[in-house]
C-alpha cells in the first residue's frame, strides 16, 4: 500500500534496539546446538512458540537464553551482522545498539571477545550496506550497582570509539544508587541512556533525569501519568525511545489502543520510534511505524517521528543534515 511504501522509503534511524534481543529463532537454535546450550527448545517450531511471551519474566528467560548462546567472537559477529543486514533492508541508516555487556562478563566471556566480534560485524556492515552502528553497553539494574561498575570498567579498559553511551535495563529499581556510576560514565564522554518508566512509574524518569543526567529515556511511557513531568519533558525536549509493540508484548500496556504514543506526540514530546527486541516481540522498526499509523499518525506524523530520531541520535551534525 501507499503507507507501506512511504514507511519503507523514509530514511530511518533506530536508537533503542538490543543486540541479544535481536536474535532470530534460527540463530538461537544454531548457536545453542554449536555450544550445547541446554535451556533452549530443540526445534525451530518450538523456539518460535517459546518466543510468544506470557509475561515480562518469560521474556527475560528467553533473553538470557540468547545471551547464553553467545560464546566466541564469531557468535557475536554473526548476530551483529544479521542485525545490521536486517536494519539496512528496512532503509535504516544508523542504529544505536544496546549490548548486555555485564551479562557476558558474569559468564566469563571477556569484553575483548564481545567487542572484537561486534566490531568486525560493524565495520563489515558499514562497507557492505552503508548502515552505521554504534554501541551502548548496559547492565541489569536489579543485579546491583556493582554490576554496572564492572561493565563500565570493562568499557573504559576495552571499549572501542564506537561505544557512544552507557545504559541500565532489566527490572526497574530506584536509580539513586547509580548516580556516581553514571557521573563516571559521563566524565569519560559516554552519553547517559537509561531505561526508565517502562513499567516502573514516573518517579524512575525523574531519577533518570535528576540523578543520572539522562540524555534520552528508554521507554518513559509512565511519564504520562505525571502532568508536571510531561511539561518538563516537553520544555527540555528530552527524547523518549518509544516501542509500542514491546510495551504490548511485555504487558506494559494491555492493548495496542491503550498505548500513549498519540498522547505523547500531542503533548509535544520528543518521541522517537524503536523496536527494542524485534524478533522476540514479533516486530521490526518498519512494523513500529505501521503501528504508529494504526494509532492514528498520518504521513507527516510518521515523518516527524523519523526526524525526531535523527535529531535525538549521536550522529555528528553533518550526518544528521543528510538524513533530516
Ligand atoms: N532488556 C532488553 N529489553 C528490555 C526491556 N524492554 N526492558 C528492560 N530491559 C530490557
Ligand atoms: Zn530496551
Amino acid at each position: 500500500s501507499d503507507v507501506e511504501a512511504f514507511i519503507h522509503e523514509l530514511p530511518k534511524v533506530e536508537l533503542h534496539v538490543h543486540l541479544e534481543g535481536s536474535m532470530q529463532p534460527a540463530t538461537l537454535l544454531e548457536l545453542a546446538r554449536k555450544h550445547g546450550v541446554a535451556d533452549v527448545p530443540g526445534s525451530l517450531e518450538e523456539v518460535r512458540e517459546w518466543y510468544v511471551f506470557r509475561d515480562f519474566a518469560h521474556f527475560i528467560e528467553v533473553y538470557l537464553a540468547s545471551v547464553h548462546t553467545l560464546v566466541d567472537e564469531e557468535d557475536f559477529a554473526l548476530l551483529a551482522s544479521d542485525v545490521a543486514a536486517r536494519l539496512a533492508a528496512q532503509n535504516v541508516r544508523y542504529a544505536e545498539v544496546h549490548v548486555s555487556l555485564y551479562a557476558h562478563l558474569m559468564r566469563g566471556v571477556s569484553a575483548r571477545t564481545v567487542f572484537n566480534g561486534i566490531e568486525a560485524a560493524r565495520t563489515e556492515a558499514e562497507r557492505r550496506h552503508g548502515v552505521r552502528l554504534r554501541w551502548v553497553p548496559d547492565f541489569p539494574g536489579d543485579y546491583g550497582v556493582h554490576t554496572g561498575e564492572q561493565a563500565l570498567d570493562a568499557v573504559l579498559a576495552e571499549g572501542p570509539d564506537s561505544v557512544v553511551g552507557f545504559g541500565v535495563g532489566g527490572v526497574e529499581v530506584p536509580l539513586g544508587p547509580m548516580a556516581e556510576l553514571f557521573d563516571r560514565a559521563r566524565a569519560a564522554g559516554l552519553h547517559s541512556l537509561p531505561h526508565a518508566g517502562e513499567n516502573g512509574g514516573p518517579e524512575r524518569v525523574r531519577e533518570a533525569l535528576d540523578l543520572l543526567g539522562a540524555e534520552r529515556i528508554g521507554h518513559g511511557i509512565d511519564s504520562m501519568r505525571d502532568p508536571e513531568l510531561v511539561a518538563r519533558l516537553r520544555e527540555e525536549q528530552i527524547p523518549l525511545d518509544v516501542s509500542p509493540t514491546s510495551n504490548l508484548r511485555t504487558g506494559a500496556v494491555a492493548q495496542v489502543w491503550d498505548h500513549p504514543l498519540p498522547l505523547m506526540v500531542e503533548a509535544g514530546l520528543a518521541v522517537t520510534l524503536n523496536s527494542d527486541d524485534p524478533p522476540m516481540f514479533g516486530t521490526d522498526l518498519t512494523n513500529e511505524y505501521r503501528t504508529a499509523a494504526q494509532l492514528g499518525l498520518g504521513a507527516p506524523g510518521l515523518a516527524a517521528l523519523a526526524r525526531n530520531g535523527v535529531a535525538a541520535s549521536f550522529l555528528e551534525d553533518s550526518a544528521k543534515r543528510v538524513l533530516i
